[in-house]
């Protein structure tokens, strides 16, 4: 637990001090553009001298002062970089999501709304999933279903697209190019290449936890552990087309 927000207070920390030191470059390097522009207009011979006793140019004392405020930018800006690429392991995704929905709740919401259970934060649905299934056991040995939920990846695995759950079909189907996973997010139709990837879940103490930083590779086509056939008509017909 406390390795999580150990992390997370790196992360404000990382992305204020880089906000500060580029705010401070950007003003160091409008200052001595403001100097050395001016005086590259006239004659450099008469140019004073500052610094003792070793004696610089002014023109060469700004270039360096626009050199280290150039560097200063663009290490913040690394920095700032970095701190929005850190995987944010305290609750989204990229790292372990703890649901502040209880399990109860949850469960009761997909019977109840005939529908996966959302979570936008951490990029997945939570689907039912039978556990005493015999032909589930390839999700159950890694640890890919508990409590009866399945936790999948929103991304469709042909170009990345979001796919939507549809209700009438009761099968997520992708807008982009049509492809079609059932329940359990295995291939049915399409150019997907095979089923929605997915997440480790684990249910302690009434709440869930879906591991995001680590992303199972989908079932490949042909895999068919429910015969769950599309239960109404589909919400994406054509190819990019809905209806
Ligand atoms: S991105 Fe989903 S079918 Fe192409």
């Amino acid at each position: 637990m406390m390795i999580p927000v150990a992390v997370s207070a790196l992360h404000g920390t990382l992305i204020v001090l880089g906000s500060l030191i580029a705010a401070v470059g950007a003003v160091v390097m409008l200052v001595n553009l403001w100097a050395i522009v001016p005086a590259r207009q006239g004659k450099l011979i008469d140019r004073p001298l500052v610094g003792l006793p070793a004696q610089v140019t002014r023109r060469k004392f700004f270039g360096r002062s626009l050199l280290v405020g150039f560097a200063g930018a663009m290490t913040s800006f690394g920095g700032i970089s970095l701190a929005f690429l850190w995987p944010n392991l305290k609750g989204g995704f990229g790292g372990k999501v703890s649901l502040a929905t209880p399990y109860s709740e949850i469960v009761a919401q997909i019977a109840a709304n005939r529908q996966p259970f959302y979570y936008a934060p951490g990029r997945f649905y939570l689907v039912a999933y039978d556990e005493s299934n015999p032909n589930g056991k390839i999700y159950a040995s890694q640890g890919l279903v508990a409590g009866g939920l399945m936790a999948l990846y929103q991304r469709c695995v042909h170009l990345g697209c979001r796919v939507p759950f549809c209700q009438n079909s009761q099968w997520f189907e992708c807008p982009c190019h049509g492809s079609k996973y059932n329940r359990a997010g295995e291939y049915k139709l399409g150019p997907a290449p095979r089923g929605l990837d997915r997440f480790p879940i684990t249910v302690a103490n009434g709440v869930v936890t879906v591991d995001t930083g680590v992303i199972i590779t989908g079932p490949p086509r042909g895999t068919n552990t429910t015969g769950q056939e599309p239960e109404g008509p589909f919400c994406v017909g054509q190819v990019g087309q809905t209806h």
